[in-house]
């Protein structure tokens, strides 16, 4: 009963992450087709598009309950660093989200836990809300060492952090042997990691809010198995690559 009444407490996400993807035509095609779709009303949809088209992306969901999201941030406010995009930047075009430590950010771009840790408490504090991804390569589980590869990530990004603001968080768990790569974690294997997260989570700051903390799963997630994922009582949405690129099938995931 306990359970359940938390879980009734957390709302669904089903979340995209377009990555390094489409061409602005396409993707303003993507985002009003659905924008233009019927949303279920218990489902917060995020949109994770490269940057170069959050402002177009916006316009084009404006007036649905579509959200956007961008998929990195520096850990500065502003400063001679060619390329990259600040946080304040993102908030001054009223970008809600950032998606902070993808794995593909931790392995193309040299992104460790104590980088991560100052990207979180820079979006924070200009009202971003993070959706922080974590998860362990496939030596580290073949190994059973997942959880405490885990539990390394929060503790040196994320444990820093006061309940109010660790409160803003939205988690990922990315197992990286799922990511693109076709295999999904069992939805065992997923609720079993995001039940330890939440201990964690219990065992830093208190049961409150390791109970109302939203935890993604991501890792091929697709419409064939995004409903027996999302049925798991500890997974409380998706964080999507692939299969958001297309709309029929993101919109079946946000369905499930
Ligand atoms: P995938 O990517 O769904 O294509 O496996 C998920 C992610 O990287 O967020």
């Amino acid at each position: 009963m306990r359970k359940r009444k938390f879980r009734l407490m957390r709302r669904r996400i089903a979340a995209g992450n377009w990555k390094m993807n489409k061409k602005k035509a396409e993707a303003l095609e993507l985002a009003n087709t659905l924008a233009q779709s019927s949303l279920p009303g218990d489902v917060d949809v995020i949109l994770g598009v490269p940057s170069l088209y959050l402002e177009g992306v916006q316009n084009a969901v404006h007036g649905s309950t579509i959200q956007v999201a961008a998929q990195n941030c520096h850990q500065e406010d502003f400063g001679a660093y060619t390329g990259e995009i600040s946080a304040p930047m993102l908030a001054s075009i009223n970008v809600a989200w950032v998606i902070i430590g993808h794995s593909e950010r931790r392995q193309y771009f040299a992104e460790d836990n104590a980088l991560l840790a100052k990207k979180v408490d820079k979006a924070l504090e200009h009202n971003l809300r993070p959706i922080f991804c974590c998860g362990e390569p496939l030596n580290i589980r073949e190994k059973g060492n997942h959880v405490d590869f885990v539990k390394t990530q929060l503790q040196e990004s994320l444990f820093h952090l006061d309940v109010k603001s660790f409160g803003r968080l939205v988690i990922a768990y990315e197992p990286i042997w799922a990511i693109g790569t076709g295999v999904t974690a069992s939805p065992e294997q997923a609720q079993d990691m995001h039940r330890e997260i939440r201990s964690m989570i219990t065992n830093q700051y208190d049961s409150t809010l390791s109970e109302a903390i939203q935890i993604l799963y991501g890792g091929s997630v697709k419409p064939a198995n995004a409903r027996i994922l999302f049925d798991q009582p500890d997974v409380d949405g998706g964080l999507v690559g692939g299969a958001s690129l297309k709309s029929g099938d993101f919109l079946d995931i946000i369905n499930a």
